[in-house]
């Protein structure tokens, strides 16, 4: 039913910007569509409040699940969203909320049904491999039909090193969908935080992280209804997420899947943003030293950093890193410090 997606996926041509992925506007057919939107899995009636949310949804064949920028309590989830105070580091250092997955394990409807069969069938997940030349037989697939609460958050990441392909498909069952806030931006590092990229390609030893936002800016957003994005997460395949929308009316849907290397990368240490932050914890250290006599130096985080840094890497970052003439100071665009009050390193 659904094979002619995969000759989609083949004749599909790549784009460079903001990093290499396809993009494919009305991926499933428009009966297809229709059919899968209108579905009871897909389209769930208006709740009156969260908890009749949620007995809908598990009613329906979803369940919770783990995934990033989300929790899985969901006590937690409905006491916090009574009222959304930013919690930062509650799920990672670099976001101030957080979401609840829930995947549809048990579909009943015979059309979903298939389309979850045809979603983990080796064909379409070998065809995936091979458009990007990914070793097919050196990773494994996990996929679902996904919905996203409000307050899903997960800041500009490029995803680590075991993920070998990343696609999502939206298939958001409410109309006004493409104009509300909880889809996929797309972004590029700014200027100023450029070199995180060029670091992570520098020491593939070291897994990549969550970044602030304003490391980066957004350029493009995955609104339209319908799409498909595909890629193989590298060190410049930046993407984020910040949900703010009524669930109530509508959720966050879509078809969602990974390729995962089932050897490579595993137990790969990772520096956390603020580890990398240079421009600031230059900042920092000068106004610092200014202020107090210099202690016994200690190696930091940064500097065990730039120690195993290759030396291109080093040209690099020693352009961002070194201060400009006094005659025009830059402004920093970024507002997080490093070693900020509440952070932490869990939730990666
Ligand atoms: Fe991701």
């Amino acid at each position: 039913m659904f094979g002619y997606l995969i000759s989609k996926i083949r004749e599909a041509e790549f784009q460079d910007v903001p990093f290499r992925h396809l993009i494919i506007e009305n991926f499933l057919s428009n009966e297809h569509f229709d059919a899968i939107v209108s579905s009871d899995e897909i389209r769930v009636p208006p709740q009156p409040d969260d908890e009749s949310l949620f007995d809908d949804l598990f009613s329906r064949g979803y369940r919770i699940i783990g995934f990033p920028g989300c929790i899985t309590d969901k006590d937690a989830y409905l006491e916090w969203h009574k009222s959304k105070s930013a919690q930062h580091g509650r799920n990672n250092p670099a976001c101030e909320g957080f979401g609840m997955t829930l995947r549809l394990i048990e579909p009943q409807t015979p059309m979903i049904q298939e389309l979850k069969a045809f979603l983990e069938a080796e064909e379409f997940n070998k065809a995936l491999a091979e458009k990007f030349e990914l070793p097919f037989e050196k990773t494994h697939a996990d996929n679902g039909i996904q919905k996203y609460l409000d307050g899903y958050e997960i800041s500009p990441h490029p995803d680590v090193r075991r993920k070998a392909l990343t696609y999502m498909v939206n298939i958001n069952p409410h109309p006004n969908a493409d104009q509300l806030q909880h889809h996929t931006h797309y972004l590029k590092f700014t200027d100023r935080y450029n070199y995180v990229k060029e670091f992570w390609a520098g020491n593939p030893q070291i897994d990549r992280c969550w970044v602030p936002w304003p490391w980066c800016e957004t350029v493009s957003e995955q609104r339209s209804n319908n799409s498909i994005v595909i890629f193989a997460p590298s060190n410049d395949t930046m993407h984020a997420v910040k949900a703010n929308y009524n669930h109530l009316n509508g959720q966050r849907t879509q078809l969602y899947g990974n390729l995962w290397y089932k050897e490579l990368h595993h137990g790969l240490p990772q520096f956390q943003w603020h580890e990398i932050d240079l421009p600031n914890t230059r900042a920092q250290r000068e106004a610092q030293s200014a202020a107090t006599p210099r202690p016994k130096a200690r190696p930091s985080f940064v500097s065990k950093a730039k120690s195993i840094v290759p030396p291109g890497v080093k040209k690099a970052l020693r352009a961002v890193t070194q201060p400009k003439p006094p005659v025009t100071p830059s402004k920093p665009t970024s507002t997080y410090v490093a070693d900020r009050p509440g952070t932490s390193r869990k939730g990666q």
